[in-house]
């Protein structure tokens, strides 16, 4: 663990780096941000977003909370999806979740969270959607690992849901919806390969928000 003065000389040494043999990195960097890819993942420490993908910065638009979830009445995930889709107009959406993840663990106990338990009834609801499948699994670190999983594919089904996704890829044909795992045993990223035109077809039966509005 490094002090908290180390941070600062860091910083220094950091931008010692990025300006070496490009002595204008910092000048271009603040003018504009044009990322391609939102990425929505785990507070976890451990879960490093823009370094287990090798981005630079300006390359990833970027929101992280307690297990990666996607709530519909959340203002804060809603407006980083409004914004990235509406107005940086990113081609990806990357929900991104990981093993050994202790929001996921927390939620299949049987105790009282406190502030956390609606946050995490989230991904109760996603064990009671799948609940058969998991059920099934007799060894407790599996079915760990595959709520996991699945938690991704509901996250990923929640982005779809929102009017923003929809009314921009029926117009644009983007941006696309993936779903990755991270595995912390081995550093490996994973790519779940949910259907996303499958999952749009699929939930527009039901949450179809490309008519017109309202308030036209
Ligand atoms: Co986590």
């Amino acid at each position: 663990m490094f002090s908290y003065d180390q941070i600062f000389e860091n910083n220094k040494k950091w931008i010692a780096e990025k300006t070496a043999g490009n002595s204008d990195f910092f000048a271009k960097l603040s003018q504009d941000q044009n990322p391609e890819y939102l990425y929505i993942g785990c507070s976890d420490s451990r879960v490093t977003a823009e370094e287990l993908m090798g981005a630079q910065p300006g390359e990833v638009f970027i929101h992280r909370n307690v297990a990666n979830v996607v709530a519909a009445i959340d203002l804060n995930v809603m407006s980083v999806i409004h914004y990235a889709v509406l107005h940086l107009g990113v081609k990806h959406i990357v929900v991104c979740g990981h093993y050994n993840c202790g929001g996921v663990k927390a939620a299949m106990q049987s105790k009282d969270l406190g502030l956390l338990n609606p946050w995490l009834r989230n991904i109760r609801d996603v064990y009671r959607l799948h609940k058969d499948e998991l059920n099934a699994i007799e060894d407790e670190h599996l079915r760990y690992d595959r709520l996991v999983e699945l938690n991704v594919q509901e996250q990923c089904v929640n982005v779809i849901k929102t009017s923003a996704v929809q009314q921009r890829f029926i117009r644009e044909g983007y941006p696309l919806v993936h779903g990755w795992v991270f595995d912390l045993r081995t550093g490996r990223l994973k790519d779940l390969n949910i259907d996303f035109p499958h999952i749009l077809h699929e939930i527009q039966e039901i949450y179809n928000l490309t008519g017109e509005s309202w308030f036209d």
